[in-house]
């Protein structure tokens, strides 16, 4: 048996190589593996499925439809598990534990026999850290995604997760739906299984897993319930089957070329800021020269085409029945790089030849020429308040205030904001800047407490907006005129630690500024006065706050 290849690829170390090749076989064989089987190349599955996972919950039928497809293409399929990251039962927040999902697939693909794998993710973190493995990894991989849940309705209304999840609540936090409604809203948000069916994280991570090449065409907007996405999955376990027998591996397919198209994707369909940090985690890993002038730049020239929520109105489903991706990317295609080959071995051109422009009879996918909004759906901002960078996305924010100046109100923690924020003695108006610190990769694994509430009485009286800053991240279900990862962070001593309630604050989008109206010299009196906080005792958060870097490179660790 080939020693270099299938099931005796990097035998266990015991002293005698022959000894471990026969002791793996007599495993293998209780696992009821016989010689036909072990003759065939090996494509490991990813098996994601916890009870803490509930976006999860279709992964078992996915699987079943890979290794159909890894048989059909006379490979032999083996699933294994890693962690899996559920967004909404993760504390303090599944960021925390993006790094440590990307080191253990990681090392199980080089530690495992495989020929190829293919990494099946779904909920926010679970794509980028799968995509953080896959920079790194030596043999071919090829992503899967639950796919997105489909819509529901209430007293008439459509909903879907989450950005109606934060609606409807601001809705009961202004009194408008009481606790009885709020509570049928509940059951009405999230009911088929799949990830969040809005341009959320997990929706724009599977957009960018299609748009960089290392997922099959079509893969990102099936829904998790349908047969399409059951037949796009058999398709990827053939795929894989393929690449076990003649490989291609990430290298080859991560490209500065490729990150600019998911880019430029990622500006048109207005997806989450945190794809921003997570493409930049990606691209450092493979080595690509990426940074987050590149996002400003691409963002600056690409209208928003894409009518979902947050941005715009419409779910996943819409954008599915559209044409999904491959038929934004045939709009888009003017402006992006065709010769860039994917997973598919094809060319993006050659992918693109027979896809179909967004059809009349739909208003999901707009054209070049009747954008659903500018360009700039996605800016990148700089200034003594983030001197290494902050982003903001524009498409979900309010245009009046996208030049302000107010005084800051400083939250110390997301408790803070939870203790304080709707005190009726909290002195606050519209024009106030709410900033949160210590929420950024050290500080607190940078959650997604961005977008601070409104403070309940202005809530009350019709504010439905605020400038808020921090270094945190936001959810991408959030919307509003929100800066978010400003570096360096508090936590490193960032100047966002020195801000003090009533510092004026400065936000010119267009001059894509973000600015402490505070003189130096004061400044520096206040820097004297800060002190760090001790990393934690043990375990996986004193090795996290150790060796995290900041989110304009990507928050991964500096030794990956
Ligand atoms: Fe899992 Fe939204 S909570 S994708």
């Amino acid at each position: 048996m080939n020693a270099t290849a299938g099931p005796m690829r990097g035998v266990t170390s015991y002293g005698d190589q022959g000894f471990s090749r026969f002791l793996r076989g007599a495993f293998l064989a209780a696992a009821g593996y016989d010689g036909e089987d072990l003759s065939r190349p090996l494509v490991g599955i990813t098996d994601l499925r916890s009870d803490y996972n509930p976006c999860h919950r279709g992964m078992g039928e996915i699987i079943e439809n890979v290794k159909r497809g890894v048989l059909q293409g006379g490979a032999l399929p083996m699933v294994f598990p890693t962690m899996s990251l559920g967004e909404t039962l993760l504390s303090p927040t599944s960021m925390l534990f993006r790094n440590l999902l990307a080191m253990e697939t990681e090392e199980l693909i080089r530690a495992q026999p495989m020929d190829a794998v293919v990494l099946i993710g779904g909920c926010d973190k679970t794509v980028p850290a799968q995509m953080m493995a896959a920079a790194v990894s030596e043999v071919p991989v090829i992503l899967e995604v639950t796919g997105p849940m489909i819509t529901n309705s209430w007293q008439g209304e459509r909903l879907g997760a989450c950005t109606d999840c934060r609606r409807m609540w601001a809705k009961y936090r202004a009194g408008d739906i009481d606790e009885s409604e709020v509570s049928a809203v509940k059951g009405a948000l999230a009911t088929t299984s799949g990830t969040c069916m809005v341009m959320g994280t997990a929706s724009t991570m599977a957009c960018m897993a299609e748009a960089l090449g290392l997922m099959l065409p079509g893969g990102a907007t099936p829904p998790s319930p349908t047969g399409a996405r059951l037949r796009h999955a058999t398709e990827t376990g053939r795929r894989a089957a393929e690449l076990a027998h003649n490989p291609v591996t990430p290298s080859q397919i991560l490209d500065r070329a490729g990150f600019l198209n998911a880019i430029r994707v990622l500006a048109a369909i207005g997806g989450s800021t945190n794809a921003i940090v997570h493409l930049l985690a990606v691209a450092r890993r493979a080595k690509v020269d990426i940074t987050l002038r590149d996002f400003d730049l691409v963002a600056a020239q690409t209208p928003l085409l894409l009518d979902l929520k947050p941005s715009g109105s419409g779910y996943m489903e819409d954008f599915d029945q559209a044409g999904g991706l491959p038929t934004l990317m045939k709009e888009l295609a003017p402006l992006l790089d065709l010769e860039h080959i994917g997973i598919s071995g094809k060319s993006l051109g050659n992918e693109l030849l027979d896809v179909a422009p967004p059809q009349p009879w739909q208003s999901t996918i707009r054209t070049l020429g009747k954008p659903l909004g500018p360009v700039g759906a996605l800016a990148v901002l700089s200034g003594t308040l983030a001197p290494d960078g902050a982003v903001i996305k524009t498409s979900a924010a309010t245009q009046a205030l996208m030049q302000h100046t107010g005084p800051a109100i400083v939250f110390e923690s997301s408790d803070d904001v939870a203790a304080r924020i709707d005190d009726p003695d909290l002195v606050v108006t519209a024009d106030h800047v709410l900033v949160l610190r210590n929420s950024g990769p050290v500080g607190a694994g940078m959650p997604e407490s961005g977008s601070m509430a409104i403070p309940r009485k202005l809530a009350e009286q019709g504010v439905t907006d605020m400038v808020r800053v921090s270094d945190a991240r936001m959810s991408g279900t959030s919307y509003g005129t929100v800066v978010l990862h400003c570096a360096p962070e508090s936590a490193v001593g960032g100047p966002l630690a020195l801000v003090r309630d009533g510092d004026l604050i400065r936000l010119d989008v267009a001059a894509r500024r973000i600015d402490l109206l505070v003189d130096d010299v004061e400044l520096e009196a206040r820097r004297l006065n800060i002190t760090r906080k001790p990393s934690a005792a043990r375990g996986w958060l004193r090795l996290y706050q150790d060796h995290v870097l900041q989110a304009d490179t990507g928050a991964d660790m500096d030794f990956l």
